[in-house]
């Protein structure tokens, strides 16, 4: 569908306003054309704020299948981006390929940089699930899954390379299971995640993700 869709979102209001249409848009599933970098204009405007219709200026996004940037490390980040680039990861509209093909380097470096110096704010619940379980599970582990908390930690990773889970969105992250588990997402060194993803049993995702999506920004201290 080619709409034009050149705006100049130069005062407050205006901007808000975007952002509301643009937030309508995405709810009833058109992403993909609009969402596309080069369909905005985007003269004028910090490298970050075009990724903020979906995932907030601070990095703290609304909606769920938008994962929350704030605070996961700019290598992290930096990666993820390389790799929507080269087609290791996808998602169901393309959006995060067009958007990750159209940025500069430069551009690139400034936003992993800015997101990852935001403070993550508490989450909250969106998924249905049995958290004790999934707290139990993200600790502890079972027999043929090793404990979460081994390579993505409490406060902060600890595994190089492992993102932060802990207050993400439990509707993203039980997507990303199920892409790891189906091979639609396949850029974890050594196929990790693939093996733990195929191991998990579905009420084990939705544990795993409402336990996750709730949880305060632990210490090792409250664990
Ligand atoms: C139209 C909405 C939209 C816009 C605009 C957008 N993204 Fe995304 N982004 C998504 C979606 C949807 C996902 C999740 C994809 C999936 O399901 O795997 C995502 C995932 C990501 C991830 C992976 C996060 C993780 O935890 O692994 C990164 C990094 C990211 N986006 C960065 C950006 C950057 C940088 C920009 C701006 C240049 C941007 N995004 C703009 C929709 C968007
Ligand atoms: C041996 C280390 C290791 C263990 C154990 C591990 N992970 Fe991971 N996980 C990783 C790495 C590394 C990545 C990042 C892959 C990449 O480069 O994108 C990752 C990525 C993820 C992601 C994607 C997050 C995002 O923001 O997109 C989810 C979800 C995830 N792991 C869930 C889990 C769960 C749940 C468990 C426990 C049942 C677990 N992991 C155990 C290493 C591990």
């Amino acid at each position: 569908m080619a709409i034009s869709w050149r705006t100049d979102v130069n005062t407050r209001s205006q901007r808000d306003c975007f952002v509301t249409v643009f937030l309508a848009l995405t709810t009833l599933g058109f992403t993909g054309s609009y969402a596309h970098a080069d369909t905005l204009d985007t003269r004028g405007m910090a490298p970050h704020e075009q990724c903020a219709y979906c995932h907030g200026l601070d990095g703290n996004s609304a909606m769920p299948r938008f994962p929350r940037l704030a605070g996961q490390s700019a290598s992290y980040l930096r990666k993820q981006l390389a790799d929507f680039k080269r087609g290791r990861r996808t998602n169901d509209e393309g959006a995060m390929s067009g958007i990750a093909d159209a940025l500069s380097d430069a551009e690139a470096e400034k936003i992993v940089i800015h997101y990852a110096a935001q403070p993550l704010r508490a989450g909250s619940p969106d998924i249905e699930g049995d958290a004790a379980a999934g707290r139990r599970l993200y600790f502890n582990g079972r027999r043929a899954i090793a404990a979460c908390a081994t390579c993505h930690g409490t406060d902060a990773p600890v595994l190089a390379g492992a993102p932060r889970l802990l207050g993400q969105h439990g509707a993203y992250l039980a997507k990303q299971l199920q892409d790891f588990r189906r091979g639609a997402r396949r850029n974890d060194a050594g196929g990790v995640m693939h093996r733990i993803a195929k191991a998990l049993e579905e009420p084990e995702v939705r544990a795993l993700s409402a336990f996750l999506a709730a949880a305060p920004v632990m210490t090792g201290a409250s664990r």
